[in-house]
């Protein structure tokens, strides 16, 4: 059977660094607090450049890192919240930069479990047999989508990409298992309005849609605890598995606090889930791809470990996939 395997990482952040005292020079806040309820230290904010820059330095990295010609990519697929423009997508503007003239491309949002909805519909085409080479990538410039007057919120994201390409293979390794789910129910626990209604046949309202990331942050705990929980046991269970033939687990990096209540919940000791939010804060999209690259790099990852990446956020979405390393 035709897998779907990882054969390249890349990730890209904006040089310019954000601390948590630079942030209470901005709003009512302290190291203390945001590390004591975050674990976040700082954070990457970009200068200029846009969503579609840091995409595409993370796909030219992960490129790099599968030896691969961008001409045999076949698909590329962008996840991102905030995206350059809503036309031209992330993904075709990162497709003519790369010279990547044989792929498809489009951006898909599904926040911050964005990337592994990308990966898991990456793995279909691929196991499919359409597709034999495709590009991931999670990114976001959300500094652009934040009040930085509202404290609640500004201090938890930064900007960043990270990409992987998945490759056809014959081998066992690769994706094992996948999980999706969504729960439009929870729709207003994390929002970012776009363009608002408006032609000749709607009469001009007086409320203005400020275009900012707002968040009911108890409730987003909560279901991020549950989420991690449940696609855990849910992946495990699938592949006939228990927590000790898993090496790593990867989870979106919203909050240390986040992974430290799942993990003890779970009863899996905390230095299996990996953690690098306190130099990036939560990135969206990008957080998972960023962290997995930041292990390749580090030589973490040997040939048979077994991983799991979840990911949960706005929608709300969540997603979890199990994967051998090849
Ligand atoms: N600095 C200082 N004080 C702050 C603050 C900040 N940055 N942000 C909020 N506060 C204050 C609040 O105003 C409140 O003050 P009050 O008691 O006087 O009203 C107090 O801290 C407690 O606020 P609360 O919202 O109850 O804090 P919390 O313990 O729930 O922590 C979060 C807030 C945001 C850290 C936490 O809810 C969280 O992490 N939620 C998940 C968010 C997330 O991960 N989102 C993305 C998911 S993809």
């Amino acid at each position: 059977m035709r897998h779907a395997t990882i054969i390249g990482t890349g990730s890209y952040l904006p040089d310019n660094i954000m601390t948590n005292d630079d942030m209470a020079r901005l709003v009512e806040t302290s190291d203390e607090w945001i590390t004591s309820r975050t674990g976040i230290k700082e954070r990457r904010i970009s200068t200029g450049e846009t969503t579609s820059d840091l995409a595409y330095e993370a796909a030219t990295r992960a490129l790099s890192n599968a030896n691969l010609d961008a001409k045999n990519l076949d698909l590329i697929i962008c996840a991102t919240i905030s995206p350059d423009s809503f036309m031209p997508s992330v993904a075709c503007i990162v497709q003519e930069r790369l010279g990547a003239i044989n792929a498809a491309a489009f951006d898909l949002t599904a926040a911050c479990t964005g990337l592994i909805y990308g990966m898991a519909i990456a793995a279909s085409f691929i196991e499919s047999g359409m597709f034999q080479n495709i590009l991931v990538i999670g990114a976001e410039t959300l500094s652009k989508t934040l009040d930085w007057s509202d404290r609640s919120t500004c201090v938890l994201f930064g900007d960043g990409a990270g990409a992987v390409i998945l490759s056809a293979s014959d081998q066992k390794e690769g994706i094992m298992s996948i999980t999706l789910a969504s729960d439009g129910s929870k729709q207003d626990y994390l929002c970012l309005p776009a363009i608002p209604l408006s032609n000749p046949f709607i009469e001009k309202g007086e409320d203005v849609i400020k275009p900012f990331i707002t968040m009911k942050g108890q409730e987003v705990f909560k279901f991020a605890v549950r989420s991690i929980t449940d696609m855990i046991k849910k992946l495990l269970s699938k592949a006939n598995l228990s927590h000790n033939d898993v090496k790593y687990v990867i989870a979106h990096q919203a909050n240390q606090r986040i992974i430290e209540v799942a993990a003890k919940t779970l009863g899996i000791p905390n230095e299996k889930f990996f953690i690098n939010l306190d130099k990036y804060g939560n990135t969206s999209a990008a957080t998972i791809g960023i962290a997995l690259d930041e292990m390749v790099q580090k030589d973490m990852l040997q040939p048979g470990d077994r991983i799991i990446l979840i990911g949960f956020g706005g929608g709300m979405t969540s997603g979890a996939i199990l994967l051998e390393w090849s």
